[in-house]
């Protein structure tokens, strides 16, 4: 039997922190023997927002090493970068002439985003879901893991698959297949250690908000010595206590309990018992995707040719099933 597929990507912006990998990478590493994967660095979605021309090849290698270093494996994954496959720019134009313009302006994501750009608002910003679409439609993606600020990006993606099926497919011979969002109840939505009402995010103008897959044991020690915690003795999972649930969460999950365990353990604790215990658990889960990292990083021809081979296979999928949509919408084939 053929296994289902998965796409799913992250930004080359900045530092993958652990809202990025609780939420999605350490997802993706756990489902990727029973499908068949394609994770890309989604570096043309990096630049929707002003970014460093001097840092953006930089960022997307780092990316890729990420990946491998959280457990990605090429016996059942594929990893490449976004804009190698040329099939991703073609799909977003096609997909923007047929797909209407409310549909964007109504994305909780471009709002955030564009209130904190003001008048430097890119046309891309607003097409960022278009782009996020043809990610994944070109892949005819089952699943698509995620955390879940991307819902609404889903939803968006079965939107336009559905309506372009209806308007040139047919029952029997649909364009794209209609993906489902794959979103896991734990690490979903990690919040910010600044404000356990906000969530994390690569964003933030404080370091003090997030932790990063590559922090030093230091830091990540001064980081939840920082972090925002509120004054009520004895910890529990309480949906009017944001920072205390977001913080025993991270430690859940970190110490690979389960939740009824963490809440008896932690019912009589005060914060300064507690959080040495979530900053060691932090440490050690990092510590061996650090090293891994670190190993990585000092083979690049290792690394170029598995982004080769990436490119390459997925250029073989996306390829087909652009060729499948211009025949659908009617384009003279090319020679
Ligand atoms: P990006 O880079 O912003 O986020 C990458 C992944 O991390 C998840 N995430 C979180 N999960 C839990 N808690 C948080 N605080 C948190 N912050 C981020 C995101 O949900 C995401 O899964 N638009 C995508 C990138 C993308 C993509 C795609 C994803 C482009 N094309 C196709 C899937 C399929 C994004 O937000 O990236």
């Amino acid at each position: 039997m053929t296994k289902k597929r998965v796409l799913s990507g992250v930004q080359p912006t900045g530092n993958l922190h652990i809202g990025n990998y609780l939420g999605a990478i350490r997802n993706w590493v756990e489902i990727q023997p029973n499908y068949d994967n394609f994770f890309c660095v989604v570096d043309l979605h990096a630049i929707t927002v002003p970014h460093d021309p001097k840092t953006l090849a930089q960022n997307t290698y780092n990316m890729a090493a990420l990946y491998l270093a959280c457990g990605i494996d090429l016996n059942h994954s594929t990893i490449f970068v976004q804009s190698h496959v040329t099939a991703h720019s073609e799909l977003t134009w096609l997909l923007n002439c047929l797909t209407p313009l409310n549909w964007l302006e109504r994305m909780i994501q471009f709002k955030e985003k564009a209130v904190k750009q003001g008048e430097n608002v890119s046309a891309g910003l607003l097409d960022y879901p278009v782009l996020m679409a043809a990610d994944i439609l070109l892949y005819d993606a089952d699943q698509v893991p995620v955390g879940e600020d991307q819902k609404q990006h889903l939803e968006l993606t079965r939107n336009i698959a559905v309506r372009v099926n209806d308007k040139f497919g047919s029952e029997q011979n649909p364009i794209f297949k209609v993906p489902e969002p794959m979103i896991r109840k734990e690490g979903a939505r990690v919040m910010s250690l600044a404000d356990g009402t906000k969530k994390m995010s690569k964003s933030d103008s404080s370091q003090l908000s997030r932790i990063n897959l590559l922090d030093t044991p230091d830091v990540i020690k001064k980081k939840i010595k920082k972090c925002k915690t509120d004054p009520i003795m004895g910890l529990s999972f309480a949906d009017d206590r944001p920072e205390c649930n977001n913080l025993l969460g991270l430690y859940t999950i970190f110490s690979d309990q389960n939740k009824e365990a963490v809440a008896d353990e932690c019912a009589d604790m005060g914060w300064g018992k507690f959080k040495p215990l979530l900053t060691d658990s932090i440490i050690s889960a990092l510590e061996p995707i650090q090293n891994k990292y670190n190993e990585i990083m000092t083979d690049k021809t290792y690394l170029d040719s598995v982004l080769k081979e990436g490119q390459e296979k997925a250029e073989s999928v996306a390829n087909k099933t652009l060729g499948r949509v211009k025949d659908g919408l009617g384009y003279l084939p090319s020679f």
